[in-house]
């Protein structure tokens, strides 16, 4: 197992004064509208076969847009009412969600299936089937949800972001505000984020008390390495002194949580478990050699890379 010394290295300048980072800080997919696309209908589907919902979510609340709000774009444009993305770092753009926006709105009038395949490999969770789902966007409901009036209100409410009368709000940090009422979310998503948060049962609690009383939420989280070891699971092996290192002054970095914290988390903070789809990879590191917090887990629990977890506020 070998440390990424560039990424160790750069935990430790960071710590230097003034020290400002790369800018500007990219997180990934969601400057892609495919991926956006892809994202939001994998959820979606998802919450309707396991009947957490059965029609589209009215106001949708996301976890780490990034660089851009498109996941929530793509969510407004199939039907949602309302969404708030609740980051803790400003990413994305105007510009940005603009452009994406009219790019989501193509893929969802010609219907296109659902993006996979060899350039989507990595995107969880996988899926049966990718055609269009229209047995939940049906011809009726996409004529009035694509109808001009529609578009030109969404789009109106992106470059009016956070005023009076804009049906999305982008609140970062989330962690200072009191963004959301009690009651008053139908569904929560994040998709490769939740690994990234260090106040987990706070954050799930939070959660619970923003939700409707039969709301829901779905999280696809991913529990590896992310490029800190070569190895998938290197960092579960990692000193606490180094790991403290190679963070740095990061504004955020993997929490190395494993699977059963999140399951834990989420049941205590007053969710009923729906889907937990795992991804299971072989370990490479031998228990003697895991950093000794690590050790008292259960084997299997180190051999989830990542998991979909769908659950229902009790
Ligand atoms: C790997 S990026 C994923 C971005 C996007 N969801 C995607 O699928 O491409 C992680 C995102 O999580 C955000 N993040 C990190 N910690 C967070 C937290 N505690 N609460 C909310 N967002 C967080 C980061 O700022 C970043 O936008």
């Amino acid at each position: 197992m070998t440390i990424n010394c560039k990424q160790l290295i750069y935990g430790i300048i960071s710590f230097v004064p003034g020290f400002k980072g790369r800018r500007p800080l990219m997180t990934g997919g969601t400057d892609s509208a495919e991926y956006c696309y892809s994202v939001w209908l994998r959820h979606l589907v998802l919450g309707f076969r396991n009947k957490l919902c059965s029609k589209v979510p009215e106001v949708v609340a996301e976890f780490g847009p990034g660089d851009s709000i498109g996941i929530g774009l793509a969510a407004l444009i199939s039907g949602a009412s309302r969404y708030i993305g609740l980051d803790v770092v400003e990413h994305s753009t105007l510009t940005k969600n603009a452009e994406i926006f009219d790019e989501i709105i193509e893929l969802f009038k010609r219907k296109a299936p659902i993006p996979h395949g060899p350039e989507f490999d990595l995107v969880k969770p996988g899926l049966d089937s990718y055609h269009f789902p229209s047995e939940i966007l049906t011809d009726a409901h996409m004529a009035k949800a694509l109808s001009d009036e529609r578009l030109k209100h969404i789009r109106k409410s992106i470059l009016s972001m956070n005023r009076p009368g804009s049906i999305i709000q982008y609140v970062v940090p989330w962690t200072d505000a009191d963004p959301l009422p009690s009651n008053s979310v139908d569904m929560i998503y994040s998709q490769a984020v939740m690994e990234y948060c260090t106040i987990l049962p706070e954050a799930y609690h939070k959660m619970r008390e923003w939700l409707k009383p039969d709301g829901f939420m779905s999280h696809q989280i991913d529990f590896k390495s992310h490029g800190t070891f070569d190895a998938w699971d290197g960092h579960w092996a990692c000193s606490d002194l180094k790991w403290r290192l190679m963070r740095g002054k990061r504004p955020y970095f993997i929490c190395r949580s494993t699977h059963s914290e999140h399951i834990e988390a989420i049941r205590d903070a007053g969710f009923k478990i729906i889907l937990d789809l795992k991804s299971i990879l072989p370990p490479t590191i031998a228990p003697g050699e895991l950093n000794p917090r690590y050790r008292p887990l259960d084997p299997q629990d180190l051999t989830i890379a990542g998991a979909f977890v769908q659950a229902r506020r009790l």
